[in-house]
């Protein structure tokens, strides 16, 4: 690559097409159809419908858990997963992950306390948990972020010491395993995404995993606005119900779960194998995860040593029409409300921190090419070679 094919230098973008974070993996195009022709030939479009159900069965099959309730999205999941545990008071979760994770607490006038991470899983540090515990505190929401199970055992262990209740946003996590488990095990129960930027999407999807015979039933009837059948309403309820066409997506998208997993594996090996040796770059890796899904390939940006920052990098890429994203930026501590609720939260949260100012997450599924990835590593090395002159001309542009 020469200075003129740099944008940010003055040369055209690499790319006519952007290539997005997160471009939804699209499954086997022709039986996605004809499930589609099928629902509507039944004109079943939502309502516990046959798809919705089949979805359960084969994700209750698939995760090895008793329940599966599947739901809209996994923000109304959570939600209502909280609701029917009866947390309140305060629940400690992570502030490095999505803000719906937070959200599906302060919306129920729970207030979630934010925990610090472990900077080289980016999931809540089990060490830093129990100083957060106070006579209000009634539960434990972990993140498996990236597709790496969060210290499951540890956060067991504290949460059955002081007789708290053990959830898990799994939104990432789908397909991985714990221990020889599957994720959807663990705790009172787990929260899936089939959000479209998921690893199996259902264009908007979400579900609870459960093992609780008493849970999976009040959840039922919450995500069905409590009724319990015809014409009887016998609990306060949401309409938390996942419809045909969502269904029918997941269930195709489903039976490629080996194809995308393999297809991330490979993308994730090809950025691996091209960055490596650029100064200040590291990928987290997935040595030490049991049946990575590898949706995210996240990389971090040391400035000392890359001679840019990663944001200095991003603007590098979206130059080029490369959308990498900060990811959890600037941490959930720090949007509303909750930077106004506890504006010093982040001296409990150093490695949150620090984790937010480094992380860039590339492109990766099964939209993007080999040579694509190629590309993209050797925009990152030339930037990182030619610091100096691209940290003067984004200053110009500043
Ligand atoms: C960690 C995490 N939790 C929860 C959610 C919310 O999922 P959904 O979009 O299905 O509501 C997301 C992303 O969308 C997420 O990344």
């Amino acid at each position: 690559m020469t200075e003129e094919t740099l944008a940010v230098l003055g040369g055209a973008p690499a790319f006519n097409q952007p290539l997005h974070v997160g471009r939804p993996n699209v499954g086997n195009v022709d039986r996605l159809f004809s499930r589609f022709r099928e629902m509507l030939d039944r004109h079943w479009l939502t309502n516990a419908g046959p798809f919705a159900l089949e979805f359960e069965q084969r994700l209750a099959e698939f995760t090895g858990a008793k329940h599966c309730i599947a739901m809209c999205n996994a923000t109304v999941a959570l939600e209502i997963a909280v609701r029917a545990l009866d947390l309140k008071g305060e629940v400690i979760v992570p502030s490095f992950t999505f803000v719906a994770t937070a959200h599906a607490l302060q919306w129920q006038k729970i207030t979630p306390v934010f925990c610090d991470i472990d900077p080289h899983t980016h999931n809540i540090n089990p060490k830093k948990i129990e100083s957060l515990i106070t006579p209000r505190t009634t539960g434990i929401l972990g993140v498996h972020l990236w597709g790496r199970p969060c210290s499951i055992d540890e956060l067991q262990a504290i949460a059955d010491r002081y007789r708290l209740k053990l959830l898990f946003d799994a939104a990432h996590d789908f397909g991985c395993r714990y221990n020889g488990k599957m994720i959807g095990q663990f705790g009172n129960a787990e929260v899936l995404s089939f959000h479209a930027t998921k690893f199996i999407n259902s264009a908007e999807g979400g579900a609870v995993v459960t093992n609780d015979d008493a849970l999976a039933a009040k959840i039922r009837l919450m995500k069905n606005f409590g009724f319990s059948g015809y014409d009887n309403v016998i609990y306060i309820g949401i309409n938390g119900k996942m419809n045909e066409l969502s269904a029918a997506m997941g269930l195709t998208n489903l039976e490629s779960l080996d194809e995308f997993a393999e297809t991330n594996r490979l993308n994730f090996e090809l950025y691996k194998k091209h960055l490596a040796g650029i100064p200040g770059l590291s990928l987290l890796n997935y040595d030490n995860v049991e049946c990575p899904n590898y949706q995210y390939v996240v990389c971090q940006v040391e400035k000392s040593s890359a001679g840019l920052s990663r944001d200095q990098l991003i603007a590098v890429l979206h130059a080029e029409n490369v959308l990498a994203r900060r990811y959890f930026y600037p941490g959930v501590h720090r949007m509303e409300p909750y930077r106004s609720f506890f504006p010093h939260a982040h001296l409990l949260l150093p490695d949150t921190e620090a984790v937010a100012q480094r992380v860039l997450v590339l492109p990766t599924g099964n939209s993007i090419t080999q040579s694509q990835i190629g590309k993209v590593c050797e925009i990152i090395r030339y930037a990182v070679s030619h610091s100096a002159e691209v940290g003067r001309a984004l200053a110009k542009t500043a």
